[in-house]
């Protein structure tokens, strides 16, 4: 499969682009070509490290879009509603969304919705508005970036998936079970997407009361 990472120069974007890299033809996404080229180059050496000769693509995030059908935005939360109205071109592609939006507070993380007018949207839901036509799927929150950078590490979690249908979960969940040690789960609706976005605030602060590190999840 050719999946597109946009904001893939950044940490989540590097530990899913070394590892989906295995089994697929990865571009990595940026605001500046240049530094998604130089990016790329980085990649493919930092997998020369575990002896995998593994190829990356460094495009303008918009060249990303169009060049694939599977998309991943991996931009912060505090840039997403300007970052989401840039883009073009992606009527009927699939777009998955790991954007967890939360702040922390001297108490700890705290989930922080999106809002459409007066009603709180979840990350996906606000992507699936903006990018009206595309396809959109709520997936990776609770997997940590430092786990998938260090292909050492044997990664087994679930991955909890919102998507509006079995045949949108199930071309997202191709993409999610490429990579080794991770098992999607279908959740529900895109609605159930704040509740898989808050897992990771609640994992945080569960994390930071127990002295753990890289929480993650596996349903018992
Ligand atoms: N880190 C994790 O462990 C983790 C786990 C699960 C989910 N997530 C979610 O994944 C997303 C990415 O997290 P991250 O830690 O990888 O973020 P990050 O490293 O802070 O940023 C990712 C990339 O976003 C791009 N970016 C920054 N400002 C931008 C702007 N104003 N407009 C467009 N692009 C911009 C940058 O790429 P360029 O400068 O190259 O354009 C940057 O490399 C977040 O929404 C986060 O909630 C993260």
């Amino acid at each position: 499969m050719k999946i597109a990472i946009l904001g893939g120069t950044g940490d989540l974007g590097k530990g899913l682009a070394l590892r989906l890299a295995k089994m697929n033809e990865v571009i990595i996404g940026s605001r500046e070509k240049e530094k998604a080229e130089k990016i790329a180059e980085e990649y493919k050496k930092e997998a020369e490290k575990y002896d995998l000769n593994l190829k990356f693509i460094g495009l303008t995030n918009q060249e990303a879009v169009e060049s694939s059908d599977k998309i991943i935005i991996s931009v912060p939360h505090e840039v997403l509603p300007q970052f989401l109205i840039t883009l073009k071109n992606y009527e009927g592609k699939l777009f998955i969304s790991p954007i967890v939006p939360m702040t922390k507070t001297k108490f700890g993380f705290s989930y922080e919705p999106f809002r459409i007018g007066d009603k709180e949207v979840s990350a996906a839901e606000l992507i699936r508005s903006t990018l009206q036509g595309a396809r959109v799927v709520s997936a990776f929150h609770t997997v940590p970036a430092m786990k998938l950078s260090d292909l050492n590490a044997k990664l087994n979690y679930d991955v909890l998936v919102a998507a509006e249908d079995r045949a949108t979960f199930a071309d997202a969940a191709e993409i999610i079970s490429s990579i080794e040690g991770l098992n999607p789960l279908y959740a529900g609706k895109l609605y159930v997407s704040k509740y898989l976005e808050s897992l990771t605030p609640l994992l945080l602060n569960i994390a930071l009361n127990n002295g753990l590190h890289a929480p993650s999840l596996k349903i018992v």
